[in-house]
């Protein structure tokens, strides 16, 4: 087994990445408490699971409300006794331009993908510091490392969640928790020709949820710090179009 007595908080859960992470997490025998603000999806997607043999409990979280955090992070500890694993995973791509990004698209873009993850991650870390032990994973993106064109505030938001996973990781690095994030490339439904990677190809959640498993795991237990690029080769060097490898 890799995991032990561990319970995991997800956000964003009834969405792609965060379902494939809660069924990866959940087989391994994790306590899932997963968060969202569709409700009626997450309600849906806990009866999936119930039929699959996994036990998760459904909580609304608004990610860009700080009461909603309070209250939500209460009803879990006080549920679940600890949080030993924390996936903070929603957020939102809009698919504007710097030109076309108002101080609203901006604020909102923010809040969501980035302000989220500091507010979330301080609900849970008294449990954390308490029993000493914790790991958090920060879902990143390629438009984070490289940068996406016409996804303006989404870049900037996802290269201030790679440096809050760093930063972070230094500063909890001696109480026993390990702070990472992931990027991403193209995550589909289904897997689509994608010429933009070296593999050709896009990804699907559970690529990304394989990632979160290893990272939430103990097999992780010398890793902090680190942005693990799930994407197909995206952000190595651009194909070249001599190359027939
Ligand atoms: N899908 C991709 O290609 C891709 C690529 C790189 C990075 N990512 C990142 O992975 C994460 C998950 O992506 P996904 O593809 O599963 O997205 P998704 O749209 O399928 O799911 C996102 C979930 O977040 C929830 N959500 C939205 N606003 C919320 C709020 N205010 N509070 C709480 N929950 C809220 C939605 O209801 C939804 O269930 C995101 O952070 C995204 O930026 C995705």
């Amino acid at each position: 087994m890799l995991f032990q007595n561990r319970t995991a908080v997800i956000t964003g859960a009834a969405g792609r990445i965060g379902r494939a992470a809660a069924k990866a997490l959940g087989k391994q025998g994790v306590k899932l408490f997963l968060t969202d603000i569709n409700m009626d999806a997450l309600q849906e997607f806990v009866r999936e699971l119930a039929a699959d043999n996994i036990t998760a409990f459904a909580v609304m979280m608004d990610v860009t409300s700080p009461e909603s955090i309070r209250r939500a992070a209460a009803e879990i500890i006080q549920q679940a006794g600890k949080v030993d694993i924390l996936v903070n995973n929603a957020g939102s791509w809009p698919h504007k331009g710097v030109l076309d990004t108002d101080d609203e698209l901006w604020d909102a873009t923010l809040e969501l993908n980035l302000s989220s993850v500091f507010r979330v991650t301080k609900a849970f870390l008294p449990s954390m510091l308490e029993q000493g032990y914790g790991r958090i994973i920060n879902l990143g993106s390629i438009a984070g490392v490289v940068g996406l064109p016409g996804f303006f505030a989404y870049s900037v938001s996802k290269s201030g969640v790679q440096m809050m996973t760093k930063v972070m990781a230094m500063e909890l690095a001696k109480k026993g928790i390990t702070v990472n994030s992931i990027s991403p490339g193209m995550i589909s439904d289904t897997i689509k020709d994608n010429n933009g990677t070296w593999l050709g190809r896009s990804g699907l959640g559970e690529d990304i949820a394989r990632a979160i498993v290893y990272l939430a795991s103990d097999n992780a237990s010398y890793v902090t710090g680190s942005d693990m690029a799930v994407d197909g080769g995206r952000t190595l060097g651009p194909l070249n179009p001599g190359f027939k490898g």
